[in-house]
C-alpha cells in the first residue's frame, strides 16, 4: 500500500542536496497538526528529509495519533492498531518518496512521542532512533523487542503534572533492557517545552548524525 493510500495527511519536505541520508519523522502533541514540528526537524536536523503525517484519532475535534479513555489512560486496542497503520505509513512514505536508504530517527513531542514509543516497543526497524519530548509509558511490553543500536533521547519535565517522574524511569529502563542507547534530560519545569529541551534535542542529535547514522547514501 502506497504512503497516499494510508490517508495520513501529511508533508514531506525533501532532503537537501548535501544533506544526511536522514529522514525525521515528526509527530505532534494532542491538537497539533503536520506543520507543529516543521521548524524543530529543520533546526535539529538541517538538511534532513522531513516526513510530517497529522494523527487520524479526534478528540473535541483535537488530532492524536490514539484514542485514550482518560488523561494518561491509552485505548489498547486503538493503541496497537494506530501503531501498527502508522509504522506501514512510514515504510510506504519512505519508498514512495525514494528514501529507503534513509536512517529514520521518530522527534515526538507528547501524544507524538507516546505513539512513537509505542512504535519502538512493538515494531522493531521502523526507527534508528528517537527523541521523545514528554513520554510515557505507552504500555508495558510482555515480550520487547532488541533495540540494540537504537539511540533514544527521552526529555521529561521534573513537575509534569501529566507524566509522573516514575513513569519516566519505568520507560527508561523499558528501552534500557531492550537495548537502547538511551539518553535522559530532564527539565525543570512541566510539560511545556523549554529551550533547555531543545538544546538537549540538538546535542542528542549531532552526535546521533557523527555516531549512530550508519546508513549510506
Ligand atoms: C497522551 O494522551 O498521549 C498523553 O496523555 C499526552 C497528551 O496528549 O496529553
Amino acid at each position: 500500500m502506497t504512503a497516499q493510500e494510508l490517508g495520513f495527511r501529511h508533508r514531506f519536505v525533501p532532503a537537501a542536496q548535501d544533506g544526511p541520508p536522514v529522514t525525521l519523522v515528526l509527530l505532534h502533541g494532542t491538537g497539533g497538526n503536520e506543520d507543529d514540528l516543521l521548524s524543530l526537524g529543520r533546526e535539529l536536523a538541517p538538511g534532513a528529509a522531513l516526513l510530517s503525517p497529522r494523527g487520524k484519532v479526534l478528540e473535541n475535534g483535537l488530532p492524536r495519533f490514539f484514542r485514550r479513555l482518560a488523561e494518561g489512560i491509552f485505548d489498547q486496542q486503538d493503541l496497537a492498531l494506530r501503531t501498527t497503520e502508522l509504522s506501514k505509513f512510514v515504510t510506504a512514505a519512505k519508498e514512495s518518496y525514494g528514501i529507503q536508504h534513509h536512517s529514520t530517527v521518530a522527534v515526538g513531542y507528547s501524544n507524538g512521542a507516546n505513539i512513537a514509543a509505542s512504535i519502538l516497543l512493538s515494531v522493531p526497524g521502523i526507527f534508528d532512533g528517537a527523541a521523545l519530548l514528554r513520554p510515557m509509558v505507552p504500555f508495558v511490553p510482555f515480550d520487547p523487542p532488541r533495540l540494540d543500536g537504537v539511540h533514544v533521547l527521552l526529555a521529561a519535565g521534573e513537575r509534569d503534572p501529566i507524566v509522573e517522574t516514575g513513569n519516566t524511569d519505568l520507560l527508561t529502563s523499558i528501552l534500557d533492557s531492550a537495548g537502547a542507547d538511551v539518553k535522559l534530560h530532564w527539565h525543570p519545569g512541566g510539560h511545556e517545552l523549554g529551550q533547555d529541551d531543545l538544546f538537549a534535542a540538538k546535542r542528542w542529535m549531532d552526535s546521533w548524525l557523527l555516531t549512530g547514522s550508519k546508513r549510506t547514501a
